[in-house]
């Protein structure tokens, strides 16, 4: 059983300004909902109940999204506005919280990295909430814990990208298992399109058995002087410890505004 899901959400959002001068990039909703919430929802979907989050200076809003508002609360009680906070009531019921602080943005490496005291020795779930995924019928982690199950070593959900966009994500090669499961051979971090070996792109979701933190503790800072998840887990994959699942459903990257506007519509008009 994965009980634990990380959620790194230190970052500053910056493709987001002024928007994110003030509020965490989290917090945008789609709709009525925050990203952050749909991404705690998929977490449970996939039986992790134990929320865990790294976040940072001024991200004070998703401590009290997952906590109750008494006045508010008490203000609209018997009255039709009530339903509205049902899907969150249920998440505070259901999930438990943690939060710990990355103190200097050096990548999300070092993010997953300071997630430790709030892991410990366990396999967990990392979900970066501004990926909204929408799985096909069941949530892309509850899939991905699936493919744990069987293979019992760490997972990266992937799909296929454009050519011209692989400079934007860690790209993936290695041995094709099936139409949806390869062992990873090799994984690079944002390549030029001339230099990717596939345009197989790691998307937002990743499962990570827990030696990944010893592996980070030793990766030196790579691309952007960041300290990437891609150059840890090129690591487990020399030891054929990752699988690239390429996840049945849709990812909007809300990360930028062209996926936000995307997300934003596939949900009004679904
Ligand atoms: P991004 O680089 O996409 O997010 O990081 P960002 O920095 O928040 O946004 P922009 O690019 O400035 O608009 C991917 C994820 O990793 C987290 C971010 O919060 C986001 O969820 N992250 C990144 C950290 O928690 N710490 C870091 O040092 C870097």
């Amino acid at each position: 059983m994965i009980m634990k899901c990380l959620f790194p959400v230190a970052g500053y959002g910056t493709r987001f300004l002024p928007a994110t001068k003030a509020q965490p990039k989290e917090m945008l909703p789609i709709l009525t909902k925050p990203l952050i919430q749909y991404g705690v929802e998929e977490a449970l979907a996939a039986g992790m109940n134990n929320i865990a989050f790294v976040t940072g200076r001024g991200k004070r809003a998703i401590e009290d999204h997952f906590d109750i508002t008494y006045e508010l609360e008490d203000q609209i009680s018997g009255t039709s506005k009530e339903g509205q906070l049902d899907s969150i009531r249920e998440l505070i019921d259901r999930c438990t919280f943690s939060y710990t602080r990355q103190n200097h943005m050096r990548g999300l490496g070092d993010a997953i990295l300071t997630g430790e005291t709030l892991i410990g020795d366990q396999t967990f779930g990392v979900i970066l909430a501004d990926d909204l995924c929408v799985g096909e019928p069941d949530g892309v982690m509850a899939q991905m814990v699936r493919v744990y199950k069987q293979y019992r070593c760490s997972v990266v959900a992937v799909e296929e990208v454009p050519h011209e966009a692989v400079g934007s994500y860690g790209i993936v090669s290695g041995a094709q298992i099936d139409a949806q499961h390869m062992r990873i051979e090799g994984m690079v971090e944002k390549p030029s399109p001339q230099d990717a070996p596939t345009n197989l792109a790691v998307i937002g979701r990743y499962i990570l058995t827990p030696d990944i933190f010893e592996i980070l503790r030793n990766t030196p800072p790579g691309k952007n002087g960041e300290v990437q998840i891609t150059d840890a887990l090129q690591t487990q994959a020399k030891n054929g410890k990752v699988i690239a699942y390429r996840f049945s459903g849709q990812r909007f990257d809300c990360g930028s505004v062209a996926g936000f506007v995307a997300a934003t519509n596939y949900f009004f008009n679904r």
